[in-house]
């Protein structure tokens, strides 16, 4: 049976400026999520890119004496720096300036332009730059962006416009607006719950409701962009471009091939993957740019004839200290810093744990500290090495069989069970501290069945040596499920205690993976592991500082 595909997506970053704490947020989901779905079963396609057009980029190059390209060029170089840092698995990048995707983003403009959905008018806006978004006289407060503070410029010029006002029916049916009841269902269900969390789907609904407005898709004051097809004294607006990179980025045509020949967008369509991804599409975005990537860019599509994507789920934002995060307060957190300082397992655990996945959320130094101490030093990181220090001076570091009954050892074994079930729930809820509650569970009752079972008093009684071996063969086994199931959470930590467990991802069978990596398994039995260094050290100074 061939694998289920999911493909998930990460916005494209503009190469304005370098990534701060927010850009890595929704990466760092995004490939949490990839990693999971991968020990899942699941046939994972993880993308994400740079966004690189438009009037923003343009200006910043000016400002820095270089040209867009070059900015872009040297920015890119920077974005993949930081995936590496943090650990981003195996993903594909698009930029939004390749030949392929260029093709792609006129293919799908002639094709709108040809049903009729595009036409030219006079376009009279008050545009934010950092946004590249207008927003209407009502939308601004005290006359400004209502994200950036800024003054919109008032733009005055004849344009294309889409007809984002047709798409009324099509947006409130998609976003069930007959259902006051709606509740998510955190299966991936196209049509009835295809924005998450929920309250980011009446925020949605609230605005369509109100009306819609047809959309400038197209520029003339400057050249950076797409150019349009039958009139290249305009570029294509950078949203209208950015959007169709999830798409190009799946049927990548062969532009040389092509010459100068605008392929049909039903015959891109053809192309294999991206026939096979799509419609399973997953767009993580933040909070702010959740109007384009539902009300525009299913607009966009469906008008084009091409299924809208299954899901898009909009977290918050972090502030930190309790401000907003701005250059201006010089309060910006660059994640490449925080993982040559801290680790980059203690950046990603507090993200997941700390993050703004469902409102906003406050980055509290203190409090990271705590986390990486507590947590990931106390809780996890001495469970393993107590537990392979006895091991080591019980067994000669070989996992033993169980021998006789010890009170509170199934309970290790259940929570070990549950795993899956819990993770697949909490996970695909976009509901990242729970599943590291239930990570957590297990880890807190093996350190409490240390605490209870005392077996460095059994091994001092040889009559207790029975007992003393089904502690060691429970907390090692509950270890080996923990070096598997914590990968997509931590995935350094979890591979050295892999390492160290002399256990491999790919012992486990293709079929029923997840499964297979959080039962107890009697291979196990025999194993020699090696204890290593810790997986964590305490951030000792700053927290006394803090
Ligand atoms: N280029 C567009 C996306 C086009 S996708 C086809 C863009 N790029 S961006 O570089 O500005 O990245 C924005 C992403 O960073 C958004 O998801 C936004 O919500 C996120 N964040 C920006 N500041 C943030 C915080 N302070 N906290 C969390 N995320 C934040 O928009």
């Amino acid at each position: 049976m061939s694998k289920q595909p999911y493909y998930i997506t990460t916005p494209l970053y503009y190469v304005n400026d370098e990534l701060h704490i927010g850009h890595t947020t929704t990466t760092i989901y995004a490939d949490t999520l990839a990693r999971f779905k991968r020990m899942d079963g699941y046939d994972v396609t993880l993308l994400t890119g740079s966004d690189e057009h438009g009037q923003k980029i343009f200006e910043a190059a000016k400002n820095q004496g270089k040209t867009p390209r070059e900015l872009a060029d040297s920015i890119v170089g920077k974005f993949k720096e930081v995936w590496q840092a943090i650990g981003i698995s195996e993903h594909q990048f698009v930029r939004t300036t390749e030949p392929y995707h260029e093709l792609v983003v006129k293919s799908l403009f002639a094709e709108l332009k040809e049903r009729g959905f595009i036409y030219k008018g006079i376009y009279r806006a008050l545009y934010c730059k950092e946004c590249e978004t207008a927003y209407s006289q009502s939308a601004l407060i005290d006359g400004r962006c209502p994200i950036h503070k800024t003054v919109p410029e008032q733009v005055d010029e004849e344009n294309y416009f889409f007809k984002l006002s047709a798409c009324h029916e099509l947006l409130r049916t998609r976003l069930a607006d007959d259902r006051d009841d709606f509740t998510p269902d955190p299966t991936l269900e196209p049509d009835t719950d295809s924005i998450l969390p929920i309250q980011r789907r009446n925020e949605a609904l609230g605005k369509v409701r109100e009306g819609l407005e047809d959309v400038s898709i197209s520029r003339t004051t400057f050249d950076w962009g797409v150019s349009m097809p039958g009139d290249p004294e305009h570029v294509i607006w950078v949203w209208f471009d950015a959007l169709i990179g999830y798409m190009s980025s799946q049927i990548r045509p062969d532009v040389d091939a092509l010459g100068d020949e605008l392929p049909k967008l039903a015959d891109l369509a053809e192309a294999p993957d991206f026939r096979k991804n799509w419609p399973h599409v997953v767009h993580l975005v933040g909070k702010d740019i959740l109007w384009h990537h539902s009300v525009v860019w299913w607009s966009m599509l469906h008008q084009a004839g091409l299924p809208i994507p299954h899901r898009v789920y909009a977290h918050g934002w972090w502030s930190v200290e309790g401000d907003k995060m701005s250059k201006t307060l010089g309060n910006v957190i660059r994640p490449i810093e925080t993982v040559e300082k801290y680790g980059r397992d203690a950046l990603r655990y507090f993200i997941l744990r700390e993050g703004p996945n469902k409102g906003d959320a406050d980055w509290r130094h203190e409090r990271f500290i705590q986390a990486n101490n507590n947590e990931l030093a106390n809780e996890l990181g001495n469970l393993l090495s107590r537990s392979l220090g006895m091991l080591g001076k019980y067994h000669n570091g070989v996992v033993p069989q169980a021998q006789v009954d010890v009170p509170g050892t199934d309970k290790l074994r259940r929570l070990a069970d549950e795993l899956p079930t819990k993770l697949r729930e909490h996970l695909t809820a976009f509901e990242f501290g729970r599943a590291l509650d239930a990570l957590w569970d297990l880890i807190r009752v093996c350190n409490a069945y240390v605490d209870e079972t005392r077996p460095f008093k059994m091994a001092k009684d040889e009559s207790k040596s029975g007992e003393l071996a089904t502690v060691m063969h429970a907390l090692l086994q509950s270890l080996r499920v923990l070096s598997f199931a914590l990968d997509p959470i931590l995935p350094e930590a979890a591979a050295r205690m892999r390492e160290q467990l002399a256990v491999d991802l790919n012992m486990l069978p293709e079929e029923d993976r997840l499964e297979a990596a959080c039962t107890w398994s009697d291979d196990f039995v025999g194993t020699q592991t090696t204890k290593g260094d810790a997986l964590f050290s305490k951030i000792e100074e700053e927290a006394a500082d803090a």
